[in-house]
């Protein structure tokens, strides 16, 4: 049986897991698979450290710190990039697929930064790119929106893709604890880092969400696209305020796109567009799109109050999931660990046996794994302020006659309906919670901004999106 020579760079958690794997489990894995993967080097930066003993039985002269020596080595066929950042991950990916290997990788940041180019060059070059593992650790969502649903109309794809912000958000759900409780808990257990600022102020999601989009509406969608919050401002009283109304606050990455660039629909059925990008916007973000062939998406990252019916609001502690809605498809859900050293190296082996059969059979590129054989057309990416949903707006105010229609008044200006209130008396204040029906969110920046201005108002304090249907189909 001919073999397939892997070079693995990084031996960190997932690194150290698949090089297990692959050790542990070779005869299994050819069993199964046919493939018969063989390491043919590990670059690490540090040779000299001292790795877990359940890897002593690695050859050592199999680690090098010179990753541009086993990129440039001819015997390899596939390159496992797991050190994951930009430099040098971004610079070795070019090389392997300029010197014919096909590639892995789990480096959600990189791809989400540069993921249209790196696809196009592998393409031309007829090599392999898969990265499945970058998106939601073992759970297999990649494969699943670029091959089974690839002929799918897709019109939102929504999901908690971060372990440690819904294992703070549960604890405080189910746990009665403040934010600061609850990312210390995570801390303690390995589950969130002594600077956790990637998870909590949403980065790592963004990451997911450009990937997420890029690959379910066909088009390049990037990093700085991604509007994003995290959840550092979510209090504990919100959390319990949502829990009566029937949500759970979950850190949501929510993908959508607009009808109007969907085919077979016409422009008068099209749901709102914008006509122009606002100012807020990131400076790569290109102008409105006259044509209806250019995606229209909405690519989001924010905390968001759940409805305890939706499939996404039972996810708990580290658990991720992907819900997916479909034209034909339905709903679809995904749930699993997204993240671990084990099981995302789960995920990196189910793409390097992809690639190695592939290279053995002699296949050309699969081409559905990547979006498309040729280039993506650059996403449109509509403006925040044009998105409506409902919002759950919580305050205080002074507990004296006329308040409440004030108040009330503001929202009304706006455009912006209030499905429900809540009043709870605090002696002299008095808390209003507030539940709109959707209202366009540049409407509810406007509510908000003249609601400051009440001298009334003494404090908004909890501020979040409603999430619910999709409003594109
Ligand atoms: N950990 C997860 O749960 C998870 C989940 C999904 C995706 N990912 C992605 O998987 C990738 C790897 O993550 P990880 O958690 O395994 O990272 P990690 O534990 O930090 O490991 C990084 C590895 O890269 C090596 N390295 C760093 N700089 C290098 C350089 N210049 N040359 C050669 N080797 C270098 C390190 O060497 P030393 O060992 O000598 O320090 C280490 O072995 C990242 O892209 C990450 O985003 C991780």
């Amino acid at each position: 049986m001919n073999k397939i020579r892997c070079a693995i760079l990084g031996c960190g958690n997932v690194g150290s897991a698949l090089v297990s794997q692959l050790i542990v489990g070779h005869d299994d894995i050819v069993k199964r698979t046919g493939v018969d993967i063989e390491i043919a080097g590990i670059a690490v930066r540090d040779v000299a450290k001292h790795r877990d003993a359940k890897h002593g039985y690695i050859d050592g002269s199999l680690f090098t710190d010179d990753p541009f020596a086993l990129v440039n080595d001819s015997s390899v066929d596939i390159v496992v990039e797991l050190i994951g950042g930009t430099d040098p991950a971004s610079q070795l990916i070019d090389r392997a697929i300029e010197t014919g290997k096909s590639v892995v990788s789990a480096n959600k940041e990189l791809l989400a930064r540069r993921g249209s180019d790196l696809v196009s060059a592998a393409a031309s070059a007829g090599v392999e790119l898969l990265y499945e593992a970058a998106v939601a650790g073992a759970i297999p969502v990649v494969r699943l929106l670029a091959e089974s649903l690839a002929a799918e109309q897709l019109y939102r794809v929504s999901g908690i893709v971060n372990g440690t912000t819904n294992f703070v958000l549960s604890a405080m759900s189910e746990e009665g604890v403040d934010y600061h409780e609850a990312l210390e808990e995570a801390q303690r257990l390995g589950l969130a880092e002594s600077n956790p600022s990637a998870d909590v102020d949403g980065y790592d999601a963004a990451a997911k969400a450009a990937i997420l989009a890029g690959i379910a509406y066909r088009c390049d969608v990037r990093l700085d696209d991604v509007a994003r919050e995290g959840i550092t401002r979510v209090r504990a009283e919100d959390v319990q305020y949502a829990r009566q109304l029937g949500y759970i606050i979950k850190l949501l990455v929510v993908t959508e796109l607009n009808q109007k660039s969907r085919p077979n629909v016409s422009e008068n059925q099209a749901s709102q567009a914008p006509t122009a990008p606002q100012v807020s916007q990131a400076p790569t973000v290109p102008q409105a799109p006259a044509a209806s062939t250019v995606p229209q998406v909405s690519v989001r990252v924010y905390p968001a109050m759940v409805p305890v019916s939706h499939p996404l609001a039972s996810v708990r502690g580290a658990h991720n999931a992907v819900f997916i809605e479909g034209e034909r498809c339905g709903e679809i859900m995904l749930y699993g660990q997204g993240a671990g050293g084990v099981p995302t190296a789960s995920a990196v082996m189910g793409d390097l046996v992809d690639a190695a059969a592939k290279r053995l059979a002699g296949h050309q590129p699969y081409a559905s794994m990547v979006p498309a054989r040729e280039p993506v057309p650059r996403a449109y990416v509509i403006p925040p302020s044009e998105l409506r949903c409902a919002w759950y707006i919580n305050m205080d105010v002074r507990d004296q006659p006329g308040v409440l229609a004030a108040v009330a008044h503001v929202f009304g200006d706006n455009g912006v309906s209030i499905r429900s209130m809540e009043q709870v008396g605090m002696g002299s204040e008095a808390r209003l919670i507030f539940v709109t029906h959707e209202a366009r969110e540049g409407d509810i920046d406007k509510t908000l901004e003249e609601l400051h201005g009440l001298g009334a108002v003494e404090n908004i304090g909890g501020i979040l999106r409603v999430f619910g249907e999709s409003k594109t189909r």
